[in-house]
């Protein structure tokens, strides 16, 4: 029997809020593409932070979003075209494909997604890496360029630079040609330097805004109760553009003749991940897969991102 008519799979699932140890592996029914939709058969699932916050209960309480329980957890895929819905032009079954699906739950053997937010799989990147790509790529290309309207020669600072989003940011900021000034701990700062940072500050020995001045943009990827130090490292008219809820104070902004932008949401857009995958092809930018584990070890997944302190991507491979 073919794999992809099986009514069930298997799945990560949470019935409540709550620590890694809520997320289960269980058979659940297998989606089923609607119009415009396709259905992936799932090779590997990205883990980022959000799902972590979702699962906690964060995002709800911070952002007021409601999920609908049992939750399938996860918005990144890598994986092969197993269905097509109606009204689907762009794919045909077969096709190998990576993507920021908003359907979620690509914590699974299968996920439904808009035709339109996936992009066909470069053959150079392999499904792990293709699924460690896209939220967190995406994240760093609309928050600095989108948002950020980094220009080349300009002096960028990414606070939080190691992570999934930071070192895909340091990357394309340095691309852009901008001089790029990058935040994370000691251990972290040959990994930058070699990605290519002109500046490492390491936060746990050196206040940023002691150690950073005349910065056109600030890219938060911390956020929490400090944000505001960061304001003091822009240059007059210089903005800060936050991808976390963080506490920036608008009458110090004002004084200092900055701008805080509101949190920049990523959105998926096929075309940037398409032009992601050219310069990843073109060896411009490089993926860190810091820790790969099967579907079944999702809870050591989560566990592990827990603290905050990865070093790139963490993946989940889903089929060989
Ligand atoms: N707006 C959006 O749409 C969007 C999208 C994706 C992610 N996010 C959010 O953005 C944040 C970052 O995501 P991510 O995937 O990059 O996270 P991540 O992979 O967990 O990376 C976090 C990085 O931040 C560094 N870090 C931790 N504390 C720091 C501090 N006080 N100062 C400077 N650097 C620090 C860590 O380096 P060390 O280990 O060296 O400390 C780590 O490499 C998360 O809060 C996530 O929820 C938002």
């Amino acid at each position: 029997m073919n794999i992809a008519m099986t009514p069930t799979m298997k799945a990560i699932r949470f019935p409540t809020y709550g620590g890694p140890e809520v997320l289960q592996y269980e058979d659940v029914p297998r989606p089923i593409a609607g119009p415009g939709e396709v259905l992936v058969r799932i090779h590997a699932a990205g883990i980022n932070p959000g799902d972590k916050n979702i699962r906690a209960g964060i995002a709800n309480k911070q952002f007021g979003l409601t999920i609908p329980f049992p939750f399938i957890p996860g918005n990144d895929l890598s994986g092969e075209i197993a269905a097509v819905g109606p009204e689907v032009t762009a794919f045909q079954v077969g096709d190998l494909v990576y993507g920021l699906t908003m359907n979620g739950a690509t914590y699974a053997e299968y996920a439904t997604a808009q035709a339109s937010q996936l992009a066909h799989k470069p053959p150079f990147m392999d499904h792990i890496q293709a699924a460690g790509v896209p939220l967190a790529a995406l994240t760093a290309w609309q928050a600095l360029f989108d948002h950020g309207h980094l220009e080349a020669r300009q002096v960028v600072l990414i606070n939080g630079a190691s992570g999934g989003v930071g070192h895909f940011a340091v990357q394309f900021a340095k691309r852009k040609g901008a001089r790029v000034i990058g935040v994370a701990s000691g251990r972290n700062e040959a990994f930058l330097r070699e990605l290519g940072v002109d500046q490492f500050i390491d936060y746990t020995a050196t206040p940023v805004e002691k150690a950073a001045q005349n910065v056109d943009l600030v890219f938060d990827a911390v956020g929490g109760k400090h944000g505001n130090r960061l304001l003091q490292v822009l240059k007059r008219g210089g903005a800060l553009v936050p991808i976390f809820w963080g506490e920036y104070s608008v009458e110090q902004a004002a004084a200092a003749s900055v701008t805080i932008q509101d949190i920049a949401w990523v959105q998926p857009n096929a075309a940037q991940l398409d032009e992601i995958g050219r310069l990843i092809g073109l060896e411009h930018v490089h993926i860190h897969i810091e820790t790969v584990l099967p579907l079944a070890e999702a809870r050591k997944a989560h566990e592990l991102i827990e603290g905050g302190q990865i070093r790139g991507k963490v993946v989940l491979r889903v089929a060989e």
